[in-house]
């Protein structure tokens, strides 16, 4: 009999039950015996606090389309790990203890960078994991792919097409808000794909002058309005030149509710043009799996099933060049995939006219 443990973990996003679903279905069909699934609840918090349900294979049927997760998740910060919970529990010392209390084979962890550090940690002390890229973020080193970004880029373009027909009946800028946390995957793309006249996404600093002779140079051109895709974590060029500490607190000074407020009201200061924001939040990460993602998910989750059977762990599930290939935590972990400001997608865009406003 084999038991493996199965938890989600961070910010949840589109592909995760397709993810657990391929995991189940590849240990029923090629283990040489049986197989117990262990779900945790709520990522982490589940381990710590021995929450679990013995579960069924077929409670993974029918999940492949289905969003979020049906384990639940929650963000346990990698940060916070060695800082025992509010009830004095050791957040580690307790994770080990539930993982060997069910004589766990494997522990198969769907998260992002922090899960993965965390994951990371667990396998130094001992026990066998195995990491699955989530993140509607992109921003998981080591693999071209995450599961849950294509799904949340379909949303942010969908939703800048919406903001277009209406931008464009009233004559208006739209500065449209797009997650990414610190990075700018899922605005790069939703731009390119949404037709942006404007890209502002954290690897490219920008500054305001520029932002604005671009949106002037979009509603000279003929256009009705102008759309601005703003990453999240956008910053201008003086904001990235102050350390790190000094961004921090700028951040927190900010009489905006975020950057794309910020943004948007200077802009509408310097061209005299009627400015809104608008933004998809969570519904990035919400609702069915795009078709890609449920691909790519299935694939992660097999792979890892496999890899598992083959003996392996202590490794991350990857996509490199088109390849399906795996990890070592060691090598994955605390590092982030940033947007590279010459890739040929920034490239090709700027060719379009698309302005970065960097220049
Ligand atoms: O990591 C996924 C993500 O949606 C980021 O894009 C965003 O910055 C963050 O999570 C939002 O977190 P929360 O769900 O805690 O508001």
């Amino acid at each position: 009999m084999l038991r493996i443990g199965l938890l989600t973990s961070g910010g949840d996003c589109q592909a995760l039950n397709a993810t657990m679903r391929a995991i189940v279905k590849t240990m029923v069909n090629r283990a040489a015996e049986p197989v117990e699934i262990c779900g945790f609840e709520d990522g982490y918090q589940g381990l710590i606090y021995g929450r679990y349900r013995v579960m069924e294979a077929s409670e993974f049927e029918g999940i492949l389309a289905l969003g979020g997760t049906i384990l639940g998740t929650s963000r346990t910060p990698f940060k916070r790990l060695d800082t025992p919970e509010a009830d004095g529990v050791d957040k580690v010392a307790a994770m080990k203890e539930t993982y060997r209390d069910l004589s766990l084979d494997c522990l198969f962890v769907l998260g992002g960078n922090g899960s993965t550090k965390t994951a990371h940690r667990l396998a130094q002390e001992g026990l066998r994991v195995i990491a699955l890229p989530k993140t509607i973020d992109n921003d998981t080193w080591g693999t071209d792919l995450t599961f849950g970004f294509s799904s949340a880029v379909e949303v942010a373009t969908t939703y800048i097409d919406a903001i277009r027909t209406t931008a464009s009946s009233h004559g208006r800028v739209f500065v449209v808000e797009i997650m990414g946390h610190k990075v700018g995957w899922i605005p790069l793309h939703a731009a390119v794909a949404g037709g942006a006249d404007v890209c502002l996404i954290p690897e490219i600093p920008y500054e305001m002058d520029r932002v604005a002779a671009a949106v002037e140079r979009a509603l000279d051109a003929g256009s009705r309005c102008a759309i601005v895709a703003v990453a999240e974590g956008a910053l201008s060029s003086e904001e990235a030149a102050l350390p790190k500490k000094e961004y921090k607190k700028r951040v927190a000074s900010r009489t905006a509710p975020s950057v794309a407020y910020e943004i948007a009201r200077e802009l509408e200061a310097r061209t005299g043009r009627e400015t809104r924001v608008a933004a998809p939040g969570h519904a990035q990460r919400g609702g069915a799996p795009d078709a890609q993602d449920r691909v790519f998910a299935t694939q992660c989750g097999v792979e890892a099933a496999l890899g598992f059977l083959e003996g392996e762990h202590g490794f991350m599930v990857a996509q490199r060049g088109g390849r399906m290939c795996h990890f070592a935590l060691d090598e994955v972990a605390g590092k982030l995939k940033r947007v590279d400001p010459s890739s040929d997608l920034v490239r090709e865009a700027r060719a379009l006219g698309m302005s970065f406003g960097d220049e």
